[in-house]
């Protein structure tokens, strides 16, 4: 993975016609949160979740490896209070290698499906090093049989032969419940269905995690492009 990642939906068309379906979700991450939290989005998108933050978190530092949607990410959050909000155009993998700021919460929300299978859990331990608790939003798995199941297909198959492959084997691997049987995490909340075709799991981070546990694999030696 590179600094630098734009897909063909990125930008202003994931901004108007994706985001705004993610408002029920981000609400309930959102009563997660603790009040003046401190919180790391991780492939942030356009920025919308963190802007719904700000009169609830303490400070946001917001990651994402498309050019695309940093861009629009800055320019909605340009009027943030000074000092509130930080934003890098950056991979996961490049920024907790090189990050040492801890964080109350590390929001990870439909990001974990569209990652290398490989990557999955590498991502999570590395995250539970900078932070206390983590939050995963992503589909729920098995994908229900309605109209919001058959709707997530066709959105993830629009969005490249890549990104379905990765998709599919996140379906494959039982999405987040079989990447939490694999991680020394422990699942703290879980919310199913809620909304559609949704699943929201907190697992306890720095102060949950099993010492004994060794990583995965080492996080890789990726590009970071901070802008
Ligand atoms: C489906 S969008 C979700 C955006 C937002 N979190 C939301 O819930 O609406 C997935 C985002 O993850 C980002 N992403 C993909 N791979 C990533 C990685 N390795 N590190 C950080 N972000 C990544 C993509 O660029 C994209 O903006």
């Amino acid at each position: 993975m590179t600094g630098n990642k734009n897909h063909w939906y990125d930008g202003l068309f994931y901004d108007l016609f994706i985001a705004p379906h993610q408002d029920k979700v981000f609400a309930q991450v959102k009563e997660i949160l603790t009040e003046g939290s401190s919180v790391l989005d991780v492939g942030c998108g356009t920025g919308r979740l963190a802007s719904q933050l700000l009169d609830k978190c303490g400070r946001i530092e917001i990651i994402d490896p498309s050019e695309k949607n940093i861009g629009i990410a800055r320019a909605k959050l340009a009027g943030s209070p000074a000092g509130k909000v930080l934003i890098h155009h950056t991979d996961a993998f490049g920024f907790l290698e090189k990050s040492n700021v801890d964080y109350d919460f590390a929001v990870v929300s439909y990001v974990i499906h569209e990652i290398a299978k490989e990557d999955r859990d590498v991502l999570l331990f590395a995250l539970a090093t900078v932070a206390e608790k983590i939050i995963i939003v992503d589909y729920l798995v098995p994908p229900p049989r309605n109209y919001c199941g058959l709707l997530n297909e066709l959105v993830e198959y629009a969005a490249g032969t890549e990104h379905y492959r990765n998709f599919k084997s996140f379906v494959k691997g039982n999405g987040i419940a079989g990447l939490l049987e694999k991680a020394a995490l422990k699942v703290v909340r879980e919310v199913r269905n809620h909304p559609c075709s949704s699943h929201i799991a907190v697992l306890e981070g720095k102060t949950g995690r099993n010492l004994e546990a060794s990583a995965p694999q080492p996080i890789r030696n990726n590009t970071r492009t901070e802008v």
